[in-house]
């Protein structure tokens, strides 16, 4: 059985006015380059996108994950948009480019990936849901919906399939070195949901079937971990695959219909709903977001991509979007106060700890009563 690789490898290397969205001509460039690598057999298909200001390479090949020639392909693509991008001066070029000297995959050197590597069914539809504005946490509630909640994916209970539940791997990535752990649902429900409520902790990196099948991958790459400053929030990407003994591709979307809070938005540093959209709507725009997501539905037929499908871009999310706006309006009325703006060691790497910092030697340990007050003494002699 021959086996496919879906990668999708992602970085944020410049946008028009401002982080809102991915010029044209880097489309054009990053086809280009994949085009080449078609030709040169480092892949075998590809599709190009962007989730606001990410681009987005999604892949297929036969290499297998981490594979260097695969990964060098799609870093070598982000260092030229660079460069056009730099030429052009389009806001942020580079801003994803950590390291320009390629040490062997993208790990670590700025542009996020999530791989899965799949025998093919007799027909292998798959989402990939690509993510701006916000942190690879986000994803957490949506894919316990998916793959653990029985209100939301009906299978669980009617599907024999899916009866045997799920196996996540959970990632602790605040760890200098990558840390994971495995639980089963539902039988670790309550253990699971205590990790995966610490969004900005515990990611998840993969989900399998409890027969060992993979379903799901997810980017857990942390920008600011690896820089060890802030430098722009890791916007995450996640492949699901659907049906056939899995989720469907309904009960998948389903669970972005809350909207729910995340973590993200307006300088990294605040709550805000994640907003499913069509591509159409691919670009943050009002307080630089909200947080949105997009979602493109594909099949893998003998290695190559079939597709897409705009996933959200249906009527039947409109009352999401709607919902979504009115808590964006409400959440914007607290401005710059918690739990709107995110708590501080939240924003450890955000410039916030600089301004605190200059009013720290103000301190003192009484409490001051301000010269020329009532209860100031300091000219009671006369
Ligand atoms: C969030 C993001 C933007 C910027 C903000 C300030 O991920 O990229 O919200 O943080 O627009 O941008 P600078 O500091 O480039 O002026
Ligand atoms: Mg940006
Ligand atoms: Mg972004």
């Amino acid at each position: 059985m021959v086996e496919t690789t879906i990668s999708v490898i992602k970085a944020d290397i410049g946008s028009l006015a401002g982080h809102v969205v991915v010029p044209d001509f880097l489309f054009e460039l990053a086809r280009k380059e994949l085009k080449a690598g078609v030709e040169n057999k480092i892949i075998n298909d590809f599709y190009v996108t962007n989730a606001g200001d990410d681009l987005e390479l999604i892949m297929t090949h036969n290499k297998g994950e981490n594979n260097e020639e695969v990964h060098r392909l799609a870093f070598e693509t982000f260092l030229k948009g660079t460069e056009l991008a730099r030429e052009k001066k389009i806001y942020a070029a580079g801003q994803d480019i950590l390291s320009d000297t390629f040490s062997g995959n993208v790990k670590g050197m700025g542009p996020g990936s999530a791989e899965m590597t799949i025998e093919e069914r007799k027909s292998e539809p798959f989402a990939i849901l690509m993510a701006d504005k916000t942190e690879p946490g986000a994803f957490n509630l949506p894919l316990f919906k998916i793959f653990a909640d029985p209100f939301n994916t009906a299978g669980l209970v009617i599907d024999p399939n899916l009866h045997d539940g799920f196996r996540f791997v959970i990632q602790d990535i605040m760890k200098d070195v990558p840390c994971f752990v495995e639980m089963k649902c539902p039988e670790e429900m309550y253990d699971v949901l205590a990790l995966l409520g610490s969004t900005g902790r515990f990611t998840i990196k993969k989900v399998y079937r409890a027969d060992g099948m993979v379903c799901a991958s997810v980017s857990t790459d942390k920008l600011h971990a690896v820089a060890g400053k802030y430098v722009g929030k890791d916007d995450p990407v996640a492949i699901i695959r659907a049906h056939s003994g899995l989720p469907a591709m309904g009960e998948i979307l389903e669970a972005f219909t809350l909207p729910h809070l995340v973590s993200g938005w307006m300088r990294g540093s605040h709550t805000g709903p994640l907003i499913p959209v069509g591509l159409k709507d691919s670009r943050c725009t009002r307080f630089d977001g909200p947080p949105r997501v997009i979602g493109l539905g594909f099949q893998v037929s003998n290695g190559m991509l079939v597709g897409p499908v705009d996933l959200f871009d249906d009527v039947a999310f409109d009352i999401t979007r709607q919902r979504a706006m009115e808590v964006s309006d409400y959440l914007r009325r607290h401005g710059p106060f918690q739990p709107h703006r995110l708590s501080d060691d939240q924003m450890e790497y955000t410039t916030l700890p600089k301004v605190l910092s200059a009013c720290a030697n103000r301190f003192v340990e009484e409490e001051i009563v301000p010269k020329g007050t009532v209860k100031d003494t300091s000219d009671s002699a006369e």
